[in-house]
């Protein structure tokens, strides 16, 4: 049932551009579902882990493209934050399993008080049952404890959210991405080659500004879960108010930046991790040519890719790379010891 892959999670990866595309064919869904919301002046997501991530990006998209303001709360601190939720506030769940306990309580101290959406994988799962408003996202079962391609129809769905609520032209560009996908998988032996590099490093650092940032940590976390080594995402202007103090000679950084706005800010920062050392793996666009340069490794993406799309794709060679030093490591990335693929425990 690996279908000739080595590991389900790399058969994952791969079906990432079906994923989107299966996805996006929920537009429909979505329509009806905003239109039964109605009126909505806040939204607040709710998830744990890799969902953590996709909401983080949601919040970018929700403020930036439709100027509603946005929270984003881990779902274990949920019940800590003394939230004003109303009946205009649309609380949005997202949970690949829909069983999460964290989720599941958040979502049924919410339920009486604001509009509930939950975004879910698992068919019929409770999530789904106790929300008032569902939408899927159709990754189709994943059975690899490191979510991948429900992280990018978690993404899409997000995307067609915000396209239904007021950005129709988002469309026409989701349409893009899966193919642009395909050609970012065909990099593969160059991420494959690169790794092996990074197998005995002990940390990691991933940083990336607006968009890239959520990327950066969902990059970070995939390789804590399947590599052991310890990874760190950080908004890139965030290293110099402690991080960089821990940047030596050989450390590997992780730069995510796509063409847009916030390129020559972080562009600023590579130079300065570099100049303490660091080995920089420079992840862009390939016609970047100065990141290019500053780069010890360098990975590169379709051009037409810019910040505010770069969440959907910038996140595949990340995968694939923690997936290779997994292997390289000799560990099973498809069973990280300690995790579970479902959390039914608080
Ligand atoms: O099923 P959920 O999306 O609610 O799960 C949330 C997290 O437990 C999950 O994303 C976890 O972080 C994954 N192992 C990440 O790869």
């Amino acid at each position: 049932e690996k279908a000739g892959y080595d590991h389900f999670m790399i058969k994952e990866i791969h079906e990432e551009p079906g994923a989107v595309r299966d996805t996006l064919t929920e537009m429909d869904d979505v329509m009806r579902v905003v239109k039964e919301i109605g009126e909505v002046e806040r939204v607040c997501f709710v998830a744990c882990g890799t969902s953590y991530h996709a909401s983080l990006v949601g919040k970018y998209l929700f403020e930036s493209i439709l100027g509603i303001p946005t929270d984003v709360i881990l779902a274990s601190e949920f019940r800590y934050s003394a939230r004003a939720l109303t009946d205009r506030t649309l609380a949005v769940f997202i949970s690949q399993s829909g069983e999460t306990a964290d989720t599941l309580n958040a979502l049924r101290s919410a339920n009486s008080r604001a509009k509930t959406l939950a975004i879910v994988n698992v068919l019929g799962s409770s999530a789904t049952r106790e929300a008032q408003h569902v939408l899927y996202t159709r990754a189709g079962p994943e059975i690899g404890v490191a979510a991948t391609k429900t992280y990018v129809s978690q993404l899409t769905i997000i995307y067609m959210l915000v396209a239904a609520m007021g950005a129709p032209e988002l469309i026409e560009k989701l349409e893009k991405v899966p193919a642009i996908m395909e050609e970012a998988l065909g990099d593969e032996d160059n991420i494959r080659a690169l790794s092996s590099h990074y197998s005995n490093v002990s940390d990691f650092f991933f940083i990336g500004r607006g968009f890239s940032y959520p990327t950066a940590l969902e990059g970070a976390l995939k390789l804590k879960e399947i590599t052991y080594i310890h990874g760190e995402g950080y908004a890139a202007g965030e290293l110099k108010h402690g991080p960089l103090a821990l940047i030596d000679d050989g450390v590997p950084v992780v730069a995510i930046s796509p063409p847009g706005p916030c390129h020559d800010k972080t562009l600023s920062n590579v130079e300065e991790v570099r100049a303490r050392g660091a080995r920089v793996i420079g992840v862009g666009s390939t016609l970047d040519e100065a990141l290019r340069k500053e780069a010890d490794d360098f990975i590169g993406l379709s051009p037409e890719v810019d910040e505010v799309l770069s969440p959907l794709v910038y996140i595949v060679p990340l995968q694939l790379l923690s997936y290779y030093v997994s292997v390289e490591r000799g560990l099973d990335p498809d069973k990280p010891k300690n995790l579970a693929k479902c959390v039914t425990v608080e």
